[in-house]
């Protein structure tokens, strides 16, 4: 399948990353952050234990996930602007946790692809579990003050309550048993924090053309 992976921590830059590469080479783009998002959505409408693996995990193969370029929609409803609030960001790392979440999500996350013939897929485990057979995996991180800054500009807030919501996502993120945040062994990692958008854009552009003319030599 037809896969670029770009994984990486909450503010390196993965989504206007993917969203600017996934136009330049014409695939469509898939923000599977956005549906363990919806998942949590569906946790705190229901009232549902964040902590309880299994019925989150039934939960998550009961909830009907639609994503439509920039908007979500979870079960009928448009969560687009709702999952992106400080609520979802301290459930959504403790429910993806869950190994049965997971499982689901990455179902639902090959199909998409599959339906799809391939696409930009933005995440933390798309390299390493989701698609280990992806074309080209990046791995994007910036130093954390970089990080938080950005988040700051994208979507405002106290800068240190930022920079501390990030760091317990990126640690849950990372020490989790199921698919933990971590570059993949043949992912090309790239610190974006002194870079422009667009210089990142132009690296990840020529490594794909160069892996697929290798792919076509093949
Ligand atoms: O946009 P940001 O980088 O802040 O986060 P996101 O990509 O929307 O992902 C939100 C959360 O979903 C992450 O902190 C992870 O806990 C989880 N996630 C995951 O576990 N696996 C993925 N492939 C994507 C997201």
């Amino acid at each position: 399948m037809r896969v670029i992976a770009v994984d990486g921590p909450a503010g390196a830059g993965k989504s206007t990353i993917a969203r600017l590469v996934s136009a330049k080479v014409g695939m469509p783009f898939l923000d599977t952050g956005a549906m363990y998002r919806g998942i949590a959505f569906a946790v705190l409408r229901d009232g549902v234990d964040q902590n309880d693996a299994d019925a989150v995990g039934q939960l998550a193969r009961l909830t009907e996930l639609v994503l439509e370029d920039d908007a979500l929609w979870v079960d009928g409803a448009d969560a687009t602007q709702s999952i992106r609030s400080a609520e979802i960001n301290s459930v959504v790392s403790v429910i993806a946790a869950h190994s049965p979440v997971r499982a689901e999500m990455r179902d639902q996350q090959r199909l998409w692809i599959s339906n799809h013939n391939g696409g930009v897929v933005e995440g933390r485990d798309i390299g390493t579990v989701v698609f280990p057979d992806a074309i080209l995996k990046v791995f994007l991180t910036a130093s954390p003050t970089v990080r938080a800054n950005r988040r700051v500009e994208q979507s405002g807030g106290d800068a240190v309550h930022i920079a501390e919501s990030i760091a317990q996502r990126d640690h849950l993120d990372s020490t989790r048993q199921d698919s933990p945040l971590m570059p993949a062994e043949d992912s090309v990692v790239i610190d974006t924090s002194e870079m422009s958008i667009d210089a990142v854009i132009d690296v990840i552009a020529q490594l794909f053309k160069d892996a697929e003319s290798r792919q076509v030599q093949r």
